[in-house]
């Protein structure tokens, strides 16, 4: 047994002097140490031995095990300084480069557009509200006065995450939201992304852009409604752009419009970016309707208010004449780096 543990020692040494690398080393620990180790072997049979013999191979076998952990147990460390040392090497930051002259990127142009308008509407004394993509059925429909069931939810293609959970199709979901948070009076703008389950084209995504406007207070009337967008039109277009409103349907607004602007690439004399009619649809608007502000504990007998929700996206493409909606998410950076 003293010859089989001085080899099992030789063998052991010379194999460890040879490891440089962890996963070696802890292998190598399993086939000296493991459970069925030669040297675990050893150890089980010593209890055959007689009281002399366990005397004299008993120091033996214990000094034999101290000697070997204690080599591999320097080899690991040595190994793992050595380890570290190299990804240290690899992973060598600078941070004295200058970067002056690097690509870091830029904001979308649809995000510019975005900060733009909520500068425009802070000058102009409304609070930027955000509120869930993933919203529940009440707020993005029923508290807008669409009850289950009401044909004109399909006027939104909808995605549908649970059967009274939604991904919002528009930023109107916020309308009671902050007027459950804020009370009365509000004056705020939300925009914010939302998703349609469109068929896709030049001018429709699945994932757009909408801001919202609400406003609710003592005698609102449409004359506040058509000053505050006429205001904000002006100050992204240019003072040359008229406004229009024309009848329009959504459950949520009484009286209802859709709302136009005179064409930038013709400036309203026919075109065919405007299909020859010299006007371009931004999005809906319309006096808040009495279930909507009930639908928040508001008073309609004493509160008015209105609210408008306008495509990002499109009113991006008109600001830049572009020609397809699906470039802002293609992914193209020679479409993306010319903003
Ligand atoms: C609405 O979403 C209403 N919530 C707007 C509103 C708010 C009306 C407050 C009254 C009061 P509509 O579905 O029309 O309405 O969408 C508004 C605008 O979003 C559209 O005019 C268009 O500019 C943009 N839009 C709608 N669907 C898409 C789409 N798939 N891709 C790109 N833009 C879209």
């Amino acid at each position: 047994m003293k010859e089989k543990l001085e080899q099992l020692k030789i063998s052991a040494i010379n194999e460890i002097s040879k490891i440089n690398d962890s996963k070696s080393i802890e292998e190598l620990e399993i086939k000296y140490f493991g459970k069925k180790s030669e040297l675990s072997d050893i150890l089980k049979s010593m209890s055959t031995l007689s009281d002399d013999e366990k005397r004299e191979i008993g120091p033996i076998v214990n000094s034999v095990k101290l000697e070997l952990s204690s080599l591999i147990e320097t080899k690991k460390n040595d190994i793992a300084n050595l380890e570290l040392t190299s990804k240290l090497k690899e992973e060598y930051i600078d941070p004295t480069i200058d970067l002056k002259n690097e690509k870091i990127g830029h904001l979308h142009p649809t995000t510019q557009l975005k900060y733009k308008l909520e500068d425009i509407f802070k000058s102009m004394g409304f609070v930027v509200y955000d509120g869930p993509q993933i919203e529940t059925d009440f707020f993005n429909f029923e508290a807008l006065n669409l009850p289950k069931n009401h044909p004109a939810r399909d006027m939104q293609d909808t995605f549908y995450v649970k059967s009274d959970v939604v991904l919002r199709t528009h930023t109107s979901n916020c309308q009671v939201r902050a007027l459950k948070d804020f009370g009365v009076p509000l004056k705020i703008v939300i925009p914010g992304r939302v998703f349609r389950n469109e068929a896709l084209d030049a001018t429709h995504e699945h994932t757009l852009h909408q801001i919202e406007c609400v406003v609710v207070d003592k005698n609102i009337s449409i004359a506040n409604l058509i000053s505050t967008v006429d205001g904000f039109v002006k100050k992204i277009f240019g003072d040359d752009v008229k406004i229009r409103l024309r009848p329009g349907y959504f459950p949520f607004v009484e009286p209802g419009f859709e709302l136009d602007i005179s064409c930038l690439v013709c400036g309203g004399k026919k075109c065919p970016a405007c299909k020859h009619t010299g006007w371009l649809e931004l999005g809906g608007t319309g006096m808040i309707h009495p279930n909507v502000l009930k639908a928040a504990d508001i008073d309609s007998n004493e509160y008015s208010g209105f609210a408008f929700g306008f495509g990002l996206d499109r009113m991006t493409m008109q600001k830049y004449k572009i020609e397809d909606i699906r470039w802002f998410m293609g992914g193209d950076l020679r479409f993306i780096n010319q903003f």
